[in-house]
C-alpha cells in the first residue's frame, strides 16, 4: 500500500506540472484528492489496520497528500501570473510592433541638402575627419600664424595630425586627384576646441561645397545658396551677403538665411533673436593660391566655395535652441522628427 501511494503521488505531481489550463488544474485536485480519491479511501483505511502499521502509513499518505496540495497551489499561481503577464498565448490580442529604426536628423538633413546639390549637379563625396595640418590649413592657404592653428580651436592627435576643424579639408582632396572642372559637395563632421553650451559644441557638421570650372562667377556663387535656402525653408527665404575674410577665398562672404520661423519680422523670435537672420556659414571665389597648391591653372579656371552648418540650419528649421541636444542620443528628443 505505501507504494502504491508513492506512485500515486508521483503520477499526481507529473500531471499537474503539465497542466496548462485552470480548468484542468482543478479536475486533478478532484481527481487526486477530492473525496472519492485513491489517497482518501487509503487514509479512510487506516482506522481498521493493524496498530504497528497505521503510523508508517499515515505518514506516507499524509505526506503525498500535502505535496500534491503544495503542488496545486503552486502550479496555480504560475498559470494566473502567466496569464496575467500576457505570455500566455492569446491570438486576439493586438501583436508587438518591432522597434523601427530611423535617421538622426542630423543625418537626415545631410541627405536632404546632398540631394538638394545632386539635382543641381554637384556629386557627393567623402573626406577623412582625422587629418593633416596640409590639408586642413597650408593647402587652404591658411599660415602658420593664423589664429585658426591656435592650438585652442583645434584637436591635435598625438603622433601628428588632426581632426579636420572644416569640411573644406575635402576641397584639396578633390582637387588633388580630380582635374577640372568639379562640381562637389562633402558633408561631414568637424571638430574643434569649443567650450559647449547652446550654440556651440566640440562636434558638428557641415557640408561644403565646390565648384571649379571656366567662368564660374561669384554671381553662381550667389544663385547656388539661393537655391539651396528656398529648397531647405521655403520659397520665400531671402538670402543675406556680408563682406568677411576666409584664407582660402577671395572675395568671402559670410551669408544668412532670412529666419523661417518668424519669417523674418524679427520681434522677439527665439530663433534669429529678432534679428530676422540666421547666419549659416562662409563662402567665396576659390583664392588663386590653392589652386597653385592642387595644381589648377588659375589663369584658366574660376571656381567658388561654401560652407553650410548642419546643425545651425536644423536648429533653424525645427526652432531647436540647444545644440547639445543632437548629440546627446535621447529618444525622446531623436524620435521627433
Ligand atoms: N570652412 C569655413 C568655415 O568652417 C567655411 C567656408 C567654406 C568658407 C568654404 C569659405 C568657403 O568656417
Amino acid at each position: 500500500m505505501i507504494e502504491e501511494i508513492e506512485e500515486l503521488r508521483r503520477q499526481a505531481l507529473a500531471e499537474i506540472a503539465a497542466a496548462v489550463e485552470l480548468q484542468a488544474l482543478e479536475e486533478l485536485r478532484v481527481r487526486h484528492l477530492g473525496r472519492r480519491s485513491r489517497l482518501r479511501e487509503a487514509m479512510s483505511q487506516l482506522g481498521s489496520l493493524p496498530a504497528d502499521q497505521r503510523p508508517a502509513l499515515g505518514a506516507t499518505s499524509g505526506g503525498a497528500q500535502k505535496a500534491i496540495q503544495e503542488a496545486l497551489d503552486q502550479r496555480r499561481a504560475t498559470l494566473i501570473e502567466a496569464a496575467e503577464g500576457g505570455t500566455a498565448l492569446d491570438v486576439t490580442l493586438p501583436g508587438h510592433r518591432p522597434l523601427r529604426g530611423r535617421l538622426h536628423p542630423l543625418n537626415s538633413l545631410a541627405e536632404e541638402l546632398s540631394s538638394i546639390f545632386q539635382r543641381l549637379g554637384f556629386a557627393v563625396v567623402d573626406g577623412p575627419e582625422m587629418e593633416d595640418e596640409y590639408h586642413n590649413f597650408d593647402a587652404l592657404n591658411t599660415p602658420a600664424d593664423h589664429p585658426a592653428r591656435d592650438l585652442h580651436a583645434t584637436f591635435y592627435l598625438e603622433g601628428g595630425g588632426l581632426l579636420r576643424t572644416h569640411t573644406s579639408t575635402v576641397q584639396i582632396r578633390i582637387m588633388e586627384t580630380t582635374p577640372p572642372p568639379v562640381r562637389v559637395v562633402a558633408p561631414g563632421r568637424c571638430y574643434r576646441r569649443d567650450t559647449v553650451d547652446a550654440t556651440h559644441h566640440f562636434v558638428f557638421h557641415q557640408i561644403e561645397g565646390l565648384y571649379v570650372d571656366r567662368h564660374v562667377s561669384m554671381a553662381d556663387l550667389k544663385g547656388t545658396i539661393e537655391a539651396m535656402g528656398r529648397q531647405l525653408l521655403g520659397p520665400q527665404t531671402k538670402v543675406r551677403f556680408r563682406p568677411h575674410f576666409f584664407p582660402f577665398t577671395e572675395p568671402s562672404v559670410e551669408y544668412d538665411f532670412s529666419c523661417s520661423l518668424c519669417r523674418g519680422e524679427g520681434r522677439g523670435c527665439r530663433v534669429c533673436k529678432g534679428t530676422g537672420w540666421v547666419e549659416i556659414s562662409g563662402a567665396g571665389m576659390v583664392d588663386p593660391a590653392v589652386f597653385a597648391a592642387v595644381g589648377y591653372d588659375p589663369e584658366r579656371y574660376t571656381g567658388f566655395a561654401f560652407g553650410a552648418g548642419i546643425d545651425r540650419i536644423a536648429m533653424i528649421r525645427y526652432g531647436i535652441d540647444d545644440i547639445r541636444l543632437f548629440l546627446e542620443s535621447d529618444l525622446r528628443f531623436t524620435r521627433q522628427f
